[in-house]
């Protein structure tokens, strides 16, 4: 089965590495195939120049945010219909580092889903537990809540789902294989029972290329998000061709 891997940048890298590694990414891809859909997230600035650095390849663009409303005075925001007219088709929403850094809400996601969905780009809703959840036996009753902010997509075949415990995020400490089957299967179930959905499930927390490939070859798990080792390309396609 064809896997999702996407690459979230976060707020790291420079204009000249962006080319480097849309150079090296093209040619590791011109050497080995891989059946799998490879998305890349920079930081907004950059979305340009790799839009044009990878024209030529499979490669999909994502962006890491997009604003809740349609246009308008709002300083420092990006629209969905920006990003789909400068060539996204992803877009990330609900990342951890925004419900932390930025208190975002349910509301919100839900607002943005919609203008993600409205401009014809594929919202990635990003959800997981804090370490204090998690030790608690708290995961599924807060992931629960945090898919509430699906309630109004029901049915939506666009949608994608990222799960990714908090604590597992660049920390270096991955989810055991049990624990991502069980909670990406939880997920899975609740999404179908309770939305009529069936996205695309992506495990994200501390993803590299030694522990891709048991991490992909999950049932539950429809692809991964990876930040830190998305940075170098070399590190990067190791996932990509991890299955
Ligand atoms: P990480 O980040 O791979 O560096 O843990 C994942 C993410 O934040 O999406």
């Amino acid at each position: 089965m064809t896997k999702l891997i996407v690459a979230n940048w976060k707020m790291n890298g420079t204009l000249k590495n962006t080319h480097k590694f849309c150079q090296q990414i093209t040619a590791l891809a011109q050497e080995t195939e891989t059946k799998n859909t490879l998305v890349i997230c920079p930081p907004a600035p950059y979305l340009d120049a790799l839009r044009n650095d990878l024209k030529k390849s499979d490669i999909k663009i994502g962006a890491q945010d997009c604003s809740a409303a349609l246009e308008g005075a709002y300083t420092g925001e990006v629209s969905a219909q920006m990003l789909d007219d400068i060539g996204c088709d992803y877009v990330l929403i609900g990342h951890s580092e925004r419900r932390q850094q930025h208190k975002e809400s349910n509301a919100l996601f839900s607002k943005k889903i919609h203008q993600a969905l409205d401009a014809g780009l594929q919202p990635i809703f990003c959800i997981g537990e804090s370490d204090a959840d998690y030790e608690a036996n708290r995961t599924q009753d807060v992931l629960k809540e945090q898919l509430k902010a699906l309630e109004n997509f029901k049915k939506n075949k666009n949608i994608v789902v990222a799960y990714e415990p908090v604590w597992a995020i660049g920390t270096g400490k991955v989810a055991s294989p049990e624990d991502i089957q069980n909670t990406c299967a939880f997920v899975e179930k609740t999404l179908s029972s309770e939305y009529a959905l069936s996205p695309f499930i992506l495990y994200g927390g501390s993803v590299k290329g030694e522990n891709a490939s048991s991490i992909l070859s999950l049932p539950a798990v429809g692809g991964v998000l990876v930040g830190g080792a998305s940075l170098k390309a070399s590190e990067f396609w190791k996932i990509a061709i991890a299955v």
